[in-house]
């Protein structure tokens, strides 16, 4: 039997995708995984406001997503982001004051707030320095999405980064905020494992009852904790990041081949 001329259209079989819950989406640079997350973003803002009229946005801080949120800022093809309908959320928040540079709203501030038109009552930055700040900020979310009708009264997107420890947020490996109580969607977090200051965040329940939660993971420091995740996963207790498990959501990893221990399609 001759040999098979190949199929001109034949597609070259995708490399396996590491192993990790949810779906998983690889690109080779952390540009064009900027441009994956960004259309993906753009899309469910658009489909959350035409569905709802507004849509919520929860953006965690570190070093990973301020590209991200820079090019939310000045690529053209996300002009008509519905920054007019939307509110911003945190994920999680260092107890420090409002100058502070380790404060994660003075980074997404700096660059969405001051260049998006994004109204002033409409952006929601923890109020860490309050005794009862956590409670305060779960009012909040209770009353600005509990007029949606039941089963969508909950953040429409959650942007979530990954320590080398595996923590997100600040849920840090065996801290007492992944115990949180039934019904606590906000919690105060410190002890051994959480890095200082103390801190605010987000509890499983508030990111498990998301419509949409993506990770970004990018970077070579992040391979040997992904490895970890798929070689040998931990008990969520020690690896935070397995407890994000949304309930009625999507749950989209997106990496760079640098972060992945099998590069990916690239
Ligand atoms: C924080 C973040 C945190 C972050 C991870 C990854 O307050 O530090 O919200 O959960 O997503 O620590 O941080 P990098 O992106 O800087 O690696």
């Amino acid at each position: 039997m001759p040999d098979r001329a190949p199929d001109p259209y034949e597609l070259a079989p995708e490399p396996p995708k590491p192993a990790l819950p949810g779906e998983v989406l690889v690109r080779a640079t952390p540009d064009e995984l900027i441009d994956a997350i960004a259309a993906d973003l753009l899309f469910q803002a658009r489909s959350c406001v035409r569905a709802f009229g507004d849509f919520h946005l929860a953006l965690s801080g570190g070093s990973t997503p301020e590209p991200l949120y820079a090019r939310l800022m000045y690529d053209p093809r996300l002009r008509d982001f519905p920054w007019k309908k939307t509110h911003l959320w945190q994920v999680d928040e260092r107890c420090v004051p409002d100058d502070d540079e380790r404060r994660n709203w003075k980074m997404i501030g700096d660059i969405l707030l001051d260049h998006s038109d994004i109204p002033r009552d409409q952006a929601h930055p923890m109020p860490v320095l309050e005794s009862d700040g956590d409670l305060r900020y779960e009012g909040d979310l209770r009353a600005n999405l509990e007029w949606r009708e039941r089963g969508h009264d909950r953040l429409d997107y959650v942007l979530l980064g990954m320590g080398p420890d595996l923590h997100t947020a600040s849920l840090f490996p065996d801290s007492p905020a992944l115990a949180a109580p039934a019904g606590r969607l906000v919690v105060f977090n410190e002890g051994p494992t959480v890095v200082p200051p103390r801190r605010m965040t987000l509890t499983y329940e508030m990111l498990n009852a998301a419509r949409f939660v993506s990770v970004m993971v990018t970077g070579p420091a992040k391979r040997d904790a992904l490895g970890r995740l798929i070689a040998d996963p931990p008990a969520p207790e020690h690896a935070p990041i397995l407890g994000v498990q949304p309930l009625g959501g999507t749950l989209r990893w997106y990496l760079d081949d640098d972060a992945c221990p099998t590069p990916g399609p690239g």
